[in-house]
């Protein structure tokens, strides 16, 4: 295990109607002033947003609006938000709905206090102040509730970018499984697929002796796998809910990444497909994934053999681990299938003419140095060949 630091200071609410508390905890974390942040609109819809509203008023706190954040966030609505809050004088913004809500609510709250272009941080300049944002999850999928990440799409040249840092972990989150019963199958199961992805980004390391976190990552996957045929079946299984939307976090706000390197090519490779088709990131995940394992397996064997054996309850062939790892791609494949996410560039809408582009700008674009990838560094035209193994 390598050396760490880990800091996550959110507060978590965690469970049914909790979000009735939300003017209690944004007065907890020093709210006065409010940015309401939201998307299309599926929180007034289901009338959360009428029950947020009626709790911050009762604690007799002030607050302005903007919604309207699509999937994969751009960067123009938060250009409009930064100037919003300072006009307002916002001192806290409350993000309500999914990852690109809560993202749009992070880049808002770290460009209103920043000089410069809040772009500068998703090209790699590290996050160090920002307005608190508090959440109220909507979907169990991203992590950003927990997590100390942002990504946004900037319409000039779609590059979609990730920035980090401590300050933007949210202050408290507020995560009721009941709100997530009101998501269509399709979205539902691209959140696992994202949340699965989180652990699998962290578990293909080049890091030995990982033995806790390999573990905890591994109950996370067998979680995973428990859970989504029950939620897809019965989308009012509270319980079902209930542990995807905990494992969502826990897979992200990295207490399963620490001590060890990790890999993220995956991602990247995705957000290349999310920025020129706007599918959503877990379709596109469920897609990459096991053309990336298939890609990178023989980087080492024994590691995708250990994911099959553990967690997809493969049989272990020890006069050919190969086949084993292959059985473990071949069963994350057939799981995906089964809770309805694409599996092909055809099912995602994706085009065979573009992956010259995309290979170019995953590793080039927006101040990239040629490679992707902490478990296998892969150049363009890696990147290349793992596109066409998606075709
Ligand atoms: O916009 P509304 O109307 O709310 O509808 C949303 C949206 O259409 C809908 N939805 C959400 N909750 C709902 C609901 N519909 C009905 N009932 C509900 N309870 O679902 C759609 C997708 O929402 P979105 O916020 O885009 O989903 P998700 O949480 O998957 O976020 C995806 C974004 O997060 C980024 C992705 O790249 C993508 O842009 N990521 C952020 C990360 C982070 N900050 O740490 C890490 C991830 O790897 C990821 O890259
Ligand atoms: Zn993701």
């Amino acid at each position: 295990m390598e050396n760490f630091t880990f800091y996550s200071p959110t507060y978590f609410v965690f469970g049914k109607e909790q979000e009735n508390h939300a003017g209690k905890y944004v007065k907890r974390f020093g709210g006065t002033k409010i940015l309401i942040h939201y998307g299309g609109g599926s929180v007034i819809k289901s009338g959360l947003m009428d029950r947020v509203k009626k709790s911050l008023d009762s604690e007799g706190l002030r607050y302005v609006e903007l919604g309207g954040v699509r999937p994969n966030p751009r960067s123009g609505l938060v250009y409009q938000g930064i100037d919003l809050c300072r006009k307002e004088n916002v001192d806290f913004i409350l993000a309500v709905g999914g990852g690109s809500t809560i993202d749009s609510a992070k880049a808002i709250a770290a460009g209103t206090v920043y000089d410069g272009d809040f772009w500068d941080f998703y090209k790699g300049k590290p996050v160090t102040k920002a307005l608190p944002v508090g959440t109220i999850l909507t979907i169990a999928a991203a992590g950003s509730e927990g997590s100390p990440d942002t990504v946004i799409t900037h319409e000039d040249g779609m590059f979609k970018r990730g920035a980090s840092g401590e300050a933007l972990r949210p202050a408290f989150s507020i995560l009721n499984p009941a709100l997530t019963q009101t998501l269509p199958p399709f979205q539902t199961a691209c959140g696992i697929a994202d949340i699965m992805a989180h652990l699998f980004e962290r578990y293909f390391t080049n890091t030995k002796d990982v033995e806790v976190t390999d573990r905890m990552i591994e109950a996370l996957l067998l979680t995973m796998i428990h859970e989504a045929p029950r939620v897809m079946e019965d989308p009012n299984h509270y319980q079902a809910r209930a542990n995807i939307m905990w494992a969502g976090m826990m897979a992200h706000n990295n207490s399963c990444g620490v001590g060890r390197s990790q890999d993220w090519a995956s991602h990247d490779i995705e957000h290349e497909l999310s920025a020129l088709y706007d599918c959503a990131h877990g379709a596109g995940l469920a897609v990459v994934f096991p053309a990336w394992m298939t890609y990178t397996m023989k980087h080492d064997v024994s590691r995708f053999a250990q994911l099959a054996v553990r967690v997809w309850g493969c049989q272990m062939d020890f006069a050919n681990p190969e086949a084993t790892a292959k059985a473990g791609i071949n069963a994350l494949k057939r799981f995906f299938k089964s809770i309805g996410l694409p599996s092909n560039f055809k099912e995602l809408g994706a085009r065979e003419d573009d992956i010259d582009r995309m290979a170019q700008t995953a590793c080039f674009g927006n101040g990239r140095q040629g490679t992707i990838g902490g478990f296998l560094k892969l150049n363009k035209d890696d990147v290349a060949n793992i596109y066409r193994l998606m075709i």
